[in-house]
């Protein structure tokens, strides 16, 4: 039976692990070529792998999104090996805790250019192509974090309220052309990011489950099938929209 993303290729940041691979892994089911751009050679590597012994197509490029060169660089060898861009999942992010007043500049310029200065750099990059093929659809992960303030969170907080505004102007600039762009707004999300706020946050799970209105933890394959879903036909009139996975998080 043909799938329905037979002869597309994804173009997905932080492909390895949590969300980002559950989209991958999903991509890859439902027939689509996937590229997996990632900092971390061993464990892109082994999720490229994993994609492939499940019988799909899947390419590791080596990628820090914050760097314009190596981002140019994935994109086009995904264009080169699968020949062409249909989808793009800019998902690659950091998180940092803590007071303004105690956090150093670096975390700022870190986390702004893995989590904003990422996803624009690889909108500039999937654009070029997406232009020259006619058309494709991008989701960028934002957060519960891009629609409204937390305390501690300030400079999380600030890079996903950017990647929501910035969707939403690139959605504006590139719709006549065929290109939908939207974001995901994930909630809390059982993945190795949570793992860490666990470390760092006495309670986590009991105060992030009280956050949503569902009482549980999101898992990345949720997030994964409204990815997913918006690059699909499916939501062919859907765009700049910043679309919460978040157990009715934001509205609670
Ligand atoms: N887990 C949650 O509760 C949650 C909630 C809201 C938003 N998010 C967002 O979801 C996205 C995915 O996070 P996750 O929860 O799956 O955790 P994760 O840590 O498994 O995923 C983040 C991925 O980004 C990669 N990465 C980090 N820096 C990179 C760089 N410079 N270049 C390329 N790749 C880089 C990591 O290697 C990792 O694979 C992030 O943008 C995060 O902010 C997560």
């Amino acid at each position: 039976m043909t799938q329905p993303f037979e002869g597309k290729t994804a173009f997905i940041t932080g492909g390895s692990t949590g969300i980002g691979y559950a989209t991958a892994a999903k991509f890859a089911r439902l027939g689509a070529n996937v590229t997996i751009a990632n900092t971390n050679i061993e464990r892109g590597e082994a999720a490229a792998q994993r994609i492939r012994d499940n019988g799909g197509n899947a390419l590791f490029v080596q990628t820090d999104v914050s760097n314009s060169a190596q981002v140019q660089n994935a994109i086009h060898r995904t264009v080169e090996t699968f020949g062409g861009l249909n989808y793009a999942f800019n998902n690659a992010g950091v998180a940092a805790m803590g007071p303004i007043i105690e956090t150093d500049d670096e975390v700022f310029d870190y986390v702004i250019g893995i989590n904003l200065k990422g996803v624009w750099l690889s909108m500039k990059y999937e654009i070029q192509h997406m232009l020259q093929n006619g058309g494709g659809a991008i989701v960028n992960t934002s957060s519960t974090a891009g629609g409204k303030g937390m305390a501690g969170l300030g400079t999380y907080v600030a890079s996903k309220h950017g990647v929501n505004g910035l969707t939403k102007a690139l959605a504006l600039e590139y719709a006549e052309s065929g290109i939908r762009i939207n974001t995901v707004m994930p909630g809390p999300i059982e993945t190795p990011m949570m793992e860490m706020a666990r470390q760092g946050i006495p309670g986590a799970d009991e105060m992030f489950v009280s956050k949503t209105a569902v009482k549980r933890i999101g898992t990345p394959e949720e997030v994964a099938n409204a990815v997913v879903w918006l690059c699909s036909d499916e939501a062919s009139y859907i765009t700049a929209t910043n679309f919460p996975v978040d157990g009715g998080m934001l509205e609670l």
